[in-house]
């Protein structure tokens, strides 16, 4: 593919702006979509989220007031485009249900990441992520069968399976070592650095719903599993963005940013396949060649450097949704015994982790758990998706 977007120009800044006709677009069908196209609206609101709230730190950081006013104008576009994209969800969805969604994306999409990553230590670093948000998949949904009385794969529809990851019990590390080393912006391959801001992203869009809508739920073990799965998102947040080298100046980060953007865009309209959220994505890609001019000449002006020198000569192989099973089997049969160790990976639990889970567990079973008895008290059985033959690990089969 030989997709350059530096080449490409897009939809003048000044002709981004819809009215409220334009913004009112149609939701999807809960019942006949495709469940990837719910996870690429999902990522993409993610994205232009991590868009807004970005521009709004360098804002504060900048003393041109003509600069300021440029990014406020870009942003606000951003923001329409935000608006856009979310509104694509149908109202129809509970808390629960959108959070079953959004542990499916992070799975599918850090999978993926995971296979595609070139560099070895960032590779592990999603390696090891993917393996707990498997695992949160699974206690939320188990609690969704006890609460909504609903089973889960109406939603991840077996192209997610559903069973034990690393158990969330273990994901409460001390927080210096969820701090990874970063990439070295000048050595690193282009497509690494996309990798890292996509999930980073993403890992944030999560972080931000589980502090909001975590306290809705009135049944005190959904509050409870909310508030833990929630600090774990805090820790996932810390992880993916240390892999991000705060080397790069701002306008480097603004056009990094909107290089993504157009190559997510990009790809999920490569690959969508319904015809509306296609044209939905075809605009919005037309909209970013636009930002990634304006970030650029940004670049050259107050950093008197070449954008071209950073970024990729043309567009990576497109990032695809598509079903990740074998992978993931292949780590929890190799990876589930690891937690870290300063900016590394260890198979031993060592003092660090242990004080923090004695602290934080109070001797007490954390919600992660007691989901999981309550479960059972009311079925007599877990609720699993496993359309791949039994749990890879013996000790987490079934009894
Ligand atoms: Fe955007
Ligand atoms: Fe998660
Ligand atoms: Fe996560
Ligand atoms: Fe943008």
């Amino acid at each position: 593919m030989t997709f350059n977007p530096l080449e490409q120009r897009g939809i003048p800044l000044d002709r981004q702006l819809r009215n409220w006709r334009e913004l009112n677009v149609d939701p999807i069908d809960p019942d006949r979509c495709d469940p990837y196209t719910r996870c690429r609206v999902i990522t993409m609101n993610g994205i232009e989220v991590e868009a807004i709230l970005f521009s709004h730190q360098l804002a504060r950081n900048t003393v041109d007031p003509e600069i300021k006013r440029q990014l406020a104008r870009t942003r606000y576009i951003e923001a329409q485009q935000q608006k856009a994209v979310n509104w694509l969800l149908p109202g129809l969805s509970s808390v629960l249900e959108t959070t079953i969604a959004y542990e499916q994306v992070a799975v599918d999409l850090t999978a993926w990441v995971a296979r595609m990553e070139p560099d070895p230590y960032l590779k592990q670093a999603y390696q090891f992520g993917v393996l707990e948000d498997f695992d949160h998949l699974y206690r939320y949904a188990n609690l969704y069968e006890m609460i909504e009385h609903r089973k889960a794969e109406s939603i991840v529809d077996n192209l997610t399976e559903v069973m034990p990851g690393r158990p969330t019990r273990y994901h409460h590390r001390d927080p210096v070592d969820n701090v990874r080393d970063p990439y070295a912006k000048d050595q690193a391959d282009p497509l690494s650095k996309l990798h890292a801001l996509t999930i980073m992203s993403t890992e944030q869009q999560t972080m931000n719903f589980y502090m909001n809508t975590g306290p809705t739920y009135m049944e005190p073990i959904a509050r409870q599993l909310y508030q833990e799965i929630g600090l774990i998102e805090e820790e996932h947040v810390t992880h993916y963005e240390s892999l991000v080298d705060p080397g790069e100046t701002w306008w480097e980060q603004l056009v990094n940013h909107e290089y993504n953007e157009c190559y997510l865009y990009y790809s999920f309209m490569e690959q969508e396949s319904d015809p509306k959220v296609k044209a939905v994505w075809e605009l919005h890609l037309n909209m970013e060649l636009e930002h990634l001019h304006i970030a650029c000449d940004l670049m050259r002006r107050l950093d008197g450097r070449e954008p071209a020198e950073v970024l990729a000569p043309a567009l990576p192989n497109v990032l695809t949704f598509e079903p990740n099973k074998a992978y993931v089997r292949e780590l929890l049969d190799t990876q589930m015994d690891l937690t870290t160790l300063g900016a590394g990976y260890v198979r031993e639990a060592h003092e660090r982790f242990e004080k923090m889970q004695e602290t934080i567990h109070g001797g007490e079973n954390p919600p992660s758990d007691r989901v999981m008895h309550e479960h059972d008290d009311m079925f007599g059985r877990e609720y699993r998706v496993q359309t791949e033959g039994e749990h890879p690990d013996p000790a987490q089969r079934e009894k």
